[in-house]
């Protein structure tokens, strides 16, 4: 099976097409990039934690690269997801446990955008993504920076920034310049931060102590600060999202809270795959993949695998662990913080007995994140 990371998905059944793509397993091919795809939920969950792969890029010729590239590049590389080995190990250290449970504070802040759109909105027509899962999605991260609405949501437009060429490969100098300048711009928020004290929450901690680490430095701290921001804002706002669109399902109302979560990660799977390099050649269905190919994991693909999940585009009861928070070393560090603020939402929506009806969904054109532009519908 072919497919072209590259290409406008807006109106394509993607999870028709994951689906199918389980199907293939690892005889999946990227026709725009040449990558090998993994696809079934078995393969993905193997190789995740795997050492044969690895998220650092393996060395090439820069030469011909231009200064703003080059630039980009040696920001990417202080990244946790784009870095390994022992400098992954000691950031990791750091930032484990800093990203924790969401206190009771923040999570009635986080019921609070539904309860309150189901009273402004209780019969006219509204955005769910400008009510609920954006507003709720900088909640979330102003919680785990300790940064204020307005200064979150400053930070969100870098990151947004930076995503869209993580996600939708800018491919001219000019956007390149906007994801450095982007980075420029979070720099000095954060070097303004750390200097002046502002290290009101466990994260903000880490990332003085990762600045202070002579083995580490501020680059790093800012790698994780970016790394964090621009991971965090997008795959919550689509999560949130599904969330939003299933609730309209019959059994969400009767689906037990922790169950309704993981099907809304597993069904959204926000990344849909997650870039590694072959460190040794490896063996993928009797065909050898030479060290240094880029392999991309599908977390979309695995999570719609019709072996591992029956019926795999329906909300289902009591099914396997997903993969949608990637894992192995690199496991998404944000997952329990996610995970309460989803409980928060399905446990308002089910208490009350609201379910949301969408009149308007339109989708981002990019296969390799799940990302929408509109959604609008009204309580049912
Ligand atoms: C629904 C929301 C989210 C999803 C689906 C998600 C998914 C992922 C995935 C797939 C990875 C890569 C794992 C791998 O390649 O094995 C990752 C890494 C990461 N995530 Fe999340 N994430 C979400 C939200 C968050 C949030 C809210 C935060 C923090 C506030 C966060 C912080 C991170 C960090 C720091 C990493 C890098 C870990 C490392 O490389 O060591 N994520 N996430």
């Amino acid at each position: 099976m072919l497919i072209d990371t590259m290409a406008d998905y807006s109106t394509e059944d993607v999870p028709a097409l994951l689906a199918e793509a389980a199907r293939s397993g690892s005889g999946v091919h990227d026709t725009t990039t040449g990558d090998v795809v993994v696809a079934s939920y078995a393969e993905v969950r193997g190789l995740l934690p795997d050492r044969c792969l690895t998220t650092k890029r393996p060395p090439s010729d820069t030469s011909g690269l231009s200064p703003v590239r080059l630039a980009m590049r040696k920001f990417y590389v202080k990244w946790p997801l784009f870095s390994d080995g022992d400098y992954h190990a000691r950031l990791r250290t750091h930032l484990q446990g800093a990203i924790g449970r969401l206190d009771d504070d923040v999570l009635s802040r986080i019921a609070a955008h539904v309860t309150r759109a189901h009273q402004n909105h209780a019969s006219d027509t509204f955005s769910w993504l400008k009510t609920i899962s954006e507003p709720v999605s900088v909640d979330v991260i102003a919680a785990v920076v300790g940064s204020s609405g307005e200064e979150t949501e400053w930070l969100v437009e870098k990151a947004k920034v930076i995503l869209e060429e993580l996600a939708w490969q800018v491919t001219d100098d000019e956007g390149f310049a906007g994801v450095v300048s982007a980075m420029e711009s979070v720099a000095q928020w954060l070097d303004a931060a750390l200097t002046h004290g502002r290290l009101t929450t466990p994260f903000m901690k880490a990332l003085s102590a990762i600045s202070q680490d002579a083995e580490l430095g501020f680059d790093a701290a800012l790698g994780a600060m970016c790394q964090t921001i621009t991971g965090a804002y997008d795959p919550l706002v689509a999560a949130i999202t599904v969330l939003g669109l299933l609730s309209a399902h019959p059994s969400f109302a009767h689906g037990e809270s922790a169950g309704l979560c993981e099907e809304v990660l597993r069904l959204s799977s926000p990344f849909r795959f997650t870039r590694r390099f072959a460190t040794r050649p490896i063996e993928l269905k009797g065909r050898v993949i030479p060290p240094h190919t880029r392999v991309l994991l599908g977390l979309g693909p695995a999570n719609l695998d019709e072996t591992a999940f029956p019926e795999p585009t329906e909300l289902g009861k009591e099914r396997r662990a997903h993969v949608a928070f990637g894992g192995g070393s690199h496991y998404c560090l944000g997952a329990e913080a996610v995970r309460d603020s989803l409980r928060a939402l399905v446990g308002v929506m089910t208490e009350h007995g609201f379910a949301f009806e969408a009149s308007n969904v339109v989708h981002h054109p990019s296969l390799a994140i799940l990302r929408f532009t509109t959604v609008d519908g009204r309580w049912r």
